[in-house]
């Protein structure tokens, strides 16, 4: 299920230990210069210490100096550096492997330093000290006499310059989703590559080599396919297995580029508008009919939307967006479909096409095979469904089978024929077998807040599913899962048991690692202020599973793990395995002797078999009622229920809440607002010793109870409160990733200025780029359309651009400077601040995140802040000073959380 560690930036690495780059250079002829193309020779300037997935808030050393790309080689320069002997980093040359095509050219680096002892290091810090950033200079070479629209894929680089134009968020797992489109003239362009070695994607135990390849490809300079071919679902029996279709289109041209339609060869079905662009709330999403065909002639043959009134879909010129549409199968037995997608430059009448076509995959019901759905998010996203076979192993009182979840690794795509292919041993089960994606093959943000939402949304389709496939079988209970995973899948493994303690039955976490510091610990950080680093790592409460396993109490798991696995060290389970006997949950532990990560049949060893078989078959009742429990909650925003009792709001969101049950007694910690759900809990409850009636609540407000602390006595919620208040609750919770608990495409608004668009583009592509997700920009000038959105808000402003909704908030900009009001009331302007990001409600739920600069420097920083890799750690509000380029966190003039009043908290760190 995972293929061996990280295969693509393994196998660069493999490739290039094998062929030294000098001796594969290949050069074109000399009377043929190629239209792209790369110098192979590269200056380095490195090595230098970074932490885990520290890059995000700046502390690059060269910033103190001017940044590197203000520095010009000098063999003789050095530069005071923790890593090498004497202390000092200088300038080196390379040579890159560069290829060139007829349109392409890419350039492959490897780098590494003979002045570092790295072994010495190790027995030290570990895998933390290897995990150093360097810069490297190179230069694109553009032939001809025009400009050329070029794509530039960055594969493992985090961020980049091209001349006086910087990129942040590249391509850090390989995946080639989101590259920029650069229009550049004839010439030499300088390409600075900032290089962060990451232990995890590169493989902790190889050599401490960085290898990065950049690679760019001619484009047509209109509308492309970022992908060839249609996301869809498998076909059964001669029908779709589901109805959702998505192409991913990218704009390279310099204009803002509208589609009008998506037509299918005989048939023809609109490109659903108001859902793509407005999103839809997926909450209430309904199964769609089968071979549905809302034929809308008036939006097909479109030749004036303008009349039309119609919100369009709007791909603004460099951007990439996954565009939804229904699919009909044209006949009973075709072996592929196609389909036009019109489209016309804004403000233009001139139509013009792109054909995409796809061909079908038809398998048998009982195999596993492709399912399309909603992701909240808005997008269309896919899992592999194996339904129960004919011959499932069932007790005949089963008739509602439970849902088997199988999370992959690191890497994989679901529909890698690995993944099913890993339970095809035990294809009898009696369960609903999913194999969801997690939106990507690194599951959006390792399972957690967007890829775990893929997987609930992946889960919830089954039922539409079974209506509208003629399905005889037997029914699905989607409330009660048994899940297991393999490697980044296994950490998935413990968030679902840690975070759905009420639906999982039974849990077989493999391989997984424990918590992303336990994986590689953060020593390397740019040193800081402890109360500054607490608050980054209270905002990573929520995935410090160690720190959870009280939650897992009643939930029978059984954990697997090879001994020699040098990848993710045996360690994460033999750790966790002693948190869960001190937290008083039930475990087993089944430590594989010899084997390493991955091995045929990790899936199915003995022990792993006779688990599925027997809680596939289980009769018991979920959830389950405990005499006695904990629960931890780091977020309430993701946490669901335990015994029926759910942490709805905490006091400090910079601290773990605790809730004590004991029979009908409830001791709480730091919780401020707690939900009572049935069948439990119907009568009273005493909590922190007061009596509360719920009999007579329940009678008003239907099956759930909410009480809160109000002062110093809980009283419960009144019908209508919870709905009215302007509490930051449900969606807003947690720190700024609550940003991807969006409902329908992420909106992002900026003020209209070349520099502000190429921000708002930069957070479009890395939204895209890491999580597949749809994005609408717009700019504040023409911003009609966002009115009735159901999505989240990125809102870029710089100066005095920012209009504030409410001028008591306690965090406002100007061009006098970012000021905030504290946890006593002080007022504090930070005339000094070059940048802010921090969270603001919206109504019905919603978030915006604000991204302030002082200028178009300082927004570049805030930017940088948007949600993008997990283990980063950005909390609720950010304020940033110029010191934060290269000092870090500690160079932050503020930052810390809000609480359920939208106040800044006392944990916060103000300066
Ligand atoms: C490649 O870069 C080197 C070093 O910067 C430079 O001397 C050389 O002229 C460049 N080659 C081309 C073809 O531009
Ligand atoms: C580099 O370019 C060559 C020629 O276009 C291509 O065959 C090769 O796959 C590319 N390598 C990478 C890593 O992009
Ligand atoms: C300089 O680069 C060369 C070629 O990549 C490498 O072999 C050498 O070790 C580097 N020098 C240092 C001091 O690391
Ligand atoms: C980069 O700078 C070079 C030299 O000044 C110039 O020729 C080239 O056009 C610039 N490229 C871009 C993309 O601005
Ligand atoms: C797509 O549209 C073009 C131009 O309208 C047309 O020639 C072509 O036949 C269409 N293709 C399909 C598959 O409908
Ligand atoms: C698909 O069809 C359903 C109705 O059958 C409609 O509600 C939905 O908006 C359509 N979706 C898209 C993406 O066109
Ligand atoms: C099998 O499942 C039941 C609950 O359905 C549980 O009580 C029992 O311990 C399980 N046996 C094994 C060997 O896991
Ligand atoms: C928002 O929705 C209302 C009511 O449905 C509608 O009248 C209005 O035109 C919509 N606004 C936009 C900008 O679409």
């Amino acid at each position: 299920m995972h293929a061996p560690s990280h295969c693509l930036s393994l196998a660069i690495l493999l490739f290039l230990q094998l062929c030294p780059p000098c001796q594969c250079s290949i050069s074109a002829p000399l009377d043929h210069k190629p239209l792209l193309s790369f110098n192979s020779t590269w200056e380095i300037l490195g090595p230098f210490q970074i932490g885990t997935r520290e890059a995000t808030w700046g502390a690059d050393p060269l910033e103190f100096e001017g940044g590197f790309r203000n520095l010009e080689y000098d063999s003789q320069a050095s530069f005071r550096s923790s890593l090498p002997t004497t202390g000092t980093a200088h300038w080196n040359l390379t040579t890159a492997k560069t290829l060139s095509g007829s349109a392409s050219a890419n350039a492959s680096l490897s780098i590494s330093y003979s002045n570092v002892d790295w072994d010495f290091l190790k027995t030290i810090y570990g895998w933390a000290s290897v995990q150093y950033q360097t810069w490297a200079r190179g230069e694109l070479i553009v032939g001809g006499e025009d400009t050329q629209h070029i794509i530039l894929h960055t594969d493992a680089i985090l961020e980049c310059w091209i001349n006086d134009t910087h990129y942040f968020g590249g391509d850090y797992y390989s995946y080639r989703n989101a590259p920029p489109v650069l229009h550049l003239g004839p010439g030499n362009h300088r390409i600075d590559l900032r290089l962060a070695r990451d232990a995890r994607a590169f493989g902790g135990i190889l050599e401490p080599i960085t290898g990065v390849v950049v690679a760019v490809e001619q484009v047509t300079g209109n509308l492309n396919l970022a992908k060839p071919g249609i996301l869809m679902s498998d076909v059964i029996d001669g029908e779709l297995a589901t109805p959702h279709g998505s192409v991913t289109l990218r704009n390279s041209g310099t204009q803002d580029i509208e589609i009008t339609g998506i037509h299918a060869a005989n048939v023809s079905t609109s490109a659903s508008t108001s859902y793509s662009l407005l999103g839809l709330d997926t909450g209430s999403q309904m199964p769609i009919a089968r071979g549905a065909n809302d034929l809308a002639p008036e939006q097909v043959t479109d030749d004036n939307a303008e009349s039309a009134h119609e919100p369009s879909i709007v791909i603004v010129a460099g951007q990439t967006r996954p565009v939804a549409f229904n699919i009909t199968l044209p006949s009973h037995n075709a072996s592929s479909l196609a389909y036009n997608i019109t489209y016309r430059t804004v403000g233009s009448n001139k139509q013009s096409n792109l054909e995409v076509t796809q061909d079908l995959n038809y398998v048998s019901v009982y195999d596993p095979h492709k399912i399309t759905f909603l992701h909240p998010g808005g997008m269309v996203s896919y899992a592999m469904l194996r339904p129960p076979a004919k011959n499932a192993s069932c007790r005949h009182e089963q008739k509602r089978l439970p849902v088997l979840l199988a999370m992959h690794g690191a890497g994989l795509e679901a529909d890698n024929p690995m993944v099913p292919g890993a339970l095809r041993p035990v294809s009898d089960l009696c369960s609903w077998t999913v194999f969801p994606t997690g939106v990507t093959p690194w599951s959006g943000d390792d399972w957690h807040n967007w890829g775990f939402a893929d997987v609930e949304a992946a889960i919830e389709a089954i039922p539409g599913w079974i209506l509208y496939g003629n399905w005889s079988g037997p029914g699905v209970d989607t409330n009660r899962w048994i899940v297991s995973g393999h490697s980044n899948g296994g950490q998935g493994t413990w968030y679902a048991l840690t975070h759905r303690p009420d639906k999982v039955l039974a849990a077989a976490p493999v391989s997984g690692y424990a918590s992303i510091q336990k994986y590689v610990p953060y020593e390397f950080w740019q040193p800081a202020d402890p109360r500054r680093t607490s608050v980054v790592s209270a905002s990573l409460n929520s995935y410090r599973h160690e720190m959870l396993m009280a939650n897992a109490q009643g939930i029978p798991i059984r954990q697997q793990h090879g001994e020699v696995d040098d990848n993710v060290p045996a360690y994460h389970s033999r750790f966790l395995s002693q948190q869960l006997r001190l937290a008083g949950a039930n475990s087993s532990y089944n430590e594989v002797p010899d084997q390493n990560h991955y091995w045929d049949g990790v899936m199915t060893t003995p022990p792993l078999v006779d688990f599925y078989y027997n809680f596939t078959r289980s009769t018991e009742e979920l959830p389950r009622e405990l005499d006695e429990f904990n629960i931890v909650v780091g977020d309430p925003g993701d946490m669901g229920s335990k015994g029926g009792v759910r942490v709805t709001q905490l006091e400090d969101p910079g601290q773990y809440g605790r809730v004590h049950v004991r029979g009908r007694r409830v001791k709480t910690s730091n919780v401020l607002g707690i939900e009572f759900g049935h069948p439990f809990w119907t009568d009273t409850v005493v909590v922190d010793g007061q009596t509360l009636d719920l009999a007579g609540a329940a009678a008003n407000t239907g099956s759930t109870i909410q009480a809160r602390l109000s002062g110093n006595s809980w009283v419960i919620n009144t019908v209508g409160t919870t709905d009215e208040s302007t509490d930051r609750r449900g969606r807003q919770l947690g720190s700024m990733t609550a940003i991807l608990r969006t409902h329908g495409p992420i909106i992002i608004k900026h003020p209209g200025t070349v520099h502000a668009s190429h921000l708002a583009l930069q957070v479009s592509r890395n939204l895209y780029q890491y999580f597949h997700a749809d994005t609408v920009i717009l700019s504040d000038i023409a911003d009609t359309a966002s009115a009735n959105a159901t999505g989240n808000v990125i809102h870029l402003s710089i100066g005095d651009g920012l209009t504030s909704a409410d001028p008591d908030f306690p965090i406002q900009a100007s061009t006098s400077g970012a000021s905030l009001r504290d946890s006593r009331g002080r007022e504090q302007l930070y005339d000094n601040s070059q940048g802010a990001a921090w969270l603001r409600p919206l109504d019905g739920e919603r978030l915006e995140l604000v991204l302030w600069g002082a200028d178009e420097e300082g927004l570049r920083q805030a930017a940088r802040l948007v949600p993008m890799l997990t283990g980063v750690g950005q909390p609720d509000f950010v304020i940033l000073g110029e010191e934060t380029k290269w000092k870090g966190i500690e160079g932050a003039l503020a930052l810390g959380f809000f609480n359920s009043q939208w106040q800044v908290t006392a944990s916060s760190f103000v300066s």
